[in-house]
């Protein structure tokens, strides 16, 4: 395995593909965390679901495989994305089986690690008569009162994204009811992947990873009568690596997500380092009062800071200021700036000395948007290479928080615990790992910036 682009401390395969999270469950104080695991290949193939457990959500352990294909099953071809649910004290696991798409489930012990399969798999054999679909996928299963709900990602034919409702008494026998809801707009995209649909903070989020946006997007609004009316909708993750993420509600009543955060250089490169793919830091999800989704990092990661590489304060008037103290490839970068004129203000990353190669996590006041300038973020050019934004707009007091997770291949970035924006590099050489901050066109202060030196997650 080479281990050159390798995170340390964001969950990563043993070896070979990673994509999406599944099942994930705060369970008897235990975090679980499944994802789609191609054990034999590290350029995609059969899945599998893989396991790990987290007692801190900072630290994880490999676990062995969940659940595994079964010759001449409905899942002979795979096991895909879906969902975990405690039913009564035990754990229930849903999944689709492929091919065709079929929703299957199995039960599991109070570790988590064995899994028995329901004998009379699948449970929704087929789509409702009458629909024709483009996908029939991904369980996200919850309880309300009455009953329990399901629902799949889905698309209609020569259409847009939809998403299935389904109604079930004792998760065994499904019924369908009705679209949830459809897409209104070719915008949100034609297939609708991974839904997850709950309630936080007096509203409804529905987040999906639609075929063929390449990126996770959510819609809020209002759910009546099992319909769901969304007033807004925005990027989950505007940095480009992150898709199918996933909510779980832990024991604390947080709604946290995981996302898978896809490789961003050829397939011939990650099948030759033979791993791919790791997980995004887990996040808080929150709505603002105008229903914009608001993502700020889960303060546990906190436990992954192994010791202060730099601390400083600083006024910056058109200048860059490097860091030499906070070189590194694996660090936490904490800076807040006041905005005092300036047109931009950020700090660069993954720097060479000569700046050839660098990445840039800036704010640009003009249009209000904070990007990740990966223009330059490596010299090879088969790595993506472009700036990626979302729209930030500061509080009154002009102030810029930004924390930046920097893991080798992984510039995770989140700003005033609103916005997240991460993006996968690949810098070739080993000397960019330098770390400096500017203000560019007028004034800005650093008001403070910690640098911590970061452990890693599997020990
Ligand atoms: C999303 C997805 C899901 C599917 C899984 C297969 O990345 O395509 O819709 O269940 O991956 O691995």
């Amino acid at each position: 395995m080479d281990i050159r682009h390798r995170p340390a401390y964001h969950f990563c395969p043993p070896r070979n593909w990673l994509n999406d999270p599944n099942g994930m469950i705060h369970w008897k104080g235990t975090y679980h965390l499944f994802y789609q695991y191609a054990p034999f290949s590290a350029v995609n193939g059969v899945k599998y679901w893989g396991h790990a457990a987290s007692r801190d959500l900072a630290h994880w352990e490999h676990r062995p495989i969940a659940l595994s294909p079964t010759p001449g099953g409905p899942d002979r071809d795979g096991i895909w994305s879906g969902c975990t649910v405690d039913w009564d004290g035990l754990p229930i696991a849903f999944y689709t089986g492929v091919f065709p798409e079929q929703q299957c489930i199995a039960v599991g012990d109070d570790t988590l690690n064995t899994w028995i399969k329901y004998s009379a798999n699948p449970v929704i054999g087929a789509p409702p008569e009458g629909l024709a679909v483009t996908g029939f996928r991904d369980p996200c299963v919850w309880r309300e009162q009455d009953a329990w709900y399901l629902v799949l990602g889905s698309g209609i034919e020569g259409g847009n994204g939809m998403i299935l409702l389904y109604r079930s008494e004792d998760l065994l026998h499904w019924e369908y009811l009705h679209p949830l809801y459809v897409g209104e707009s070719v915008e949100t995209g034609r297939i609708f992947e991974c839904p997850n649909f709950f309630a936080v903070d007096g509203r409804h989020v529905l987040i999906t990873s639609p075929i063929p946006l390449s990126r996770a997007i959510y819609f809020s609004g209002d759910y009546r009568e099992h319909r769901f009316t969304p007033g807004r909708w925005g990027e989950v993750d505007a940095g480009g690596a992150l898709y199918a993420p996933q909510y779980m509600i832990d024991a604390q009543g947080r709604r946290l997500l995981i996302g898978w955060l896809w490789e961003e250089r050829p397939a011939e490169a990650y099948g030759a380092a033979g791993w791919s793919g790791a997980m995004s830091l887990p996040r808080v999800l929150s709505l603002d009062s105008e229903g914009r989704l608001c993502t700020a990092v889960a303060p546990e990661v906190n436990a992954l800071r192994e010791g202060v590489l730099c601390q400083a304060s600083a006024t910056l008037d058109d200048a860059i200021l490097p860091l030499p103290a906070a070189a590194c490839d694996q660090s936490e970068i904490h800076a807040r700036f006041r905005v005092e004129g300036a047109q931009q203000v950020g700090v660069e990353v993954l720097r060479s000395p000569d700046g050839a190669e660098v990445t840039r996590v800036a704010y640009d006041v003009a249009t209000g948007r904070l990007l990740c300038d990966r223009t330059h973020a490596s010299l090879n050019p088969e790595t993506h290479r472009d700036v990626r934004s979302d729209t930030l707009t500061l509080g009154d007091d002009g102030l810029l928080d930004l924390r930046i997770y920097v893991d080798r291949s992984i510039v995770e970035t989140f700003a005033n615990e609103r916005v997240a924006l991460t993006s996968r590099v690949y810098p070739e050489r080993g000397d960019s790992t330098g770390v400096a901050v500017f203000a560019n066109g007028g004034k800005a202060s650093l008001v403070e910036l910690t640098v911590w030196r970061m452990g890693v997650c599997c020990p």
